[in-house]
């Protein structure tokens, strides 16, 4: 398990580094698949909570996001840790950061579609598989999620 001593959490907008982190972003869940820049947001970021970790050279080493679907329901996107950085525990701090700020904001709910590579990931922080959803870029198929908190 990583201590956040040399860690820290970020909110990329405050820090001025919104670029940097969708291009973290976008290197981690969409340039594999070919995917050009830009298709790493949508139409809800300024609504939503953005955080990073970064290391204590300043890289940003992960990513999470969540926005409101109603008052009582956050959904929980764009979940990402680098590559030599996983399995270490930074992932789970991520979601532990999310979750603590969804109950500040009023959220009884978390939902999230999970890649298929991450369901373990997200079995082991408290998530439920609800059922299979959508296969994204004819490839990565992706289950609904589930977490009260
Ligand atoms: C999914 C991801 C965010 C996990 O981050 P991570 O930092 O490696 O995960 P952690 O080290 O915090 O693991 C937390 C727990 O999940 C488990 N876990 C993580 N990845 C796992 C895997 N691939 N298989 C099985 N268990 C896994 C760990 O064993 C650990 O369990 P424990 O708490 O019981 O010890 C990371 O692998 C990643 O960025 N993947 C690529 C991008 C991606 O698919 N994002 C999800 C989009 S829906």
């Amino acid at each position: 398990m990583m201590t956040m001593s040399k860690l820290k959490f970020a909110d990329p907008y405050h820090e001025n580094r919104i670029e940097d982190y969708f291009f973290f972003r976008w290197k981690l869940l969409r340039q594999p698949w070919g995917q050009p820049k830009g298709t790493e947001r949508d139409d809800q970021e300024e609504n939503s909570i953005q955080r990073m970790i970064v290391d204590e050279d300043g890289n940003i080493i992960a990513c999470g996001r969540f926005h409101l679907n109603s008052p009582h329901e956050a959904q929980i996107r764009y979940m990402a840790v680098d590559t030599g950085q996983r399995g270490k525990g930074i992932g789970k701090m991520m979601m532990e950061e999310l979750e603590s700020l969804a109950i500040s904001a009023g959220v009884k709910t978390i939902v999230l579609q999970a890649r298929e590579n991450a369901l373990e990931f997200y079995l082991a922080c408290g998530y439920t598989k609800v059922k299979e959803t959508f296969l994204l870029y004819n490839d990565i198929q992706h289950y609904l999620m589930i977490k009260k908190i």
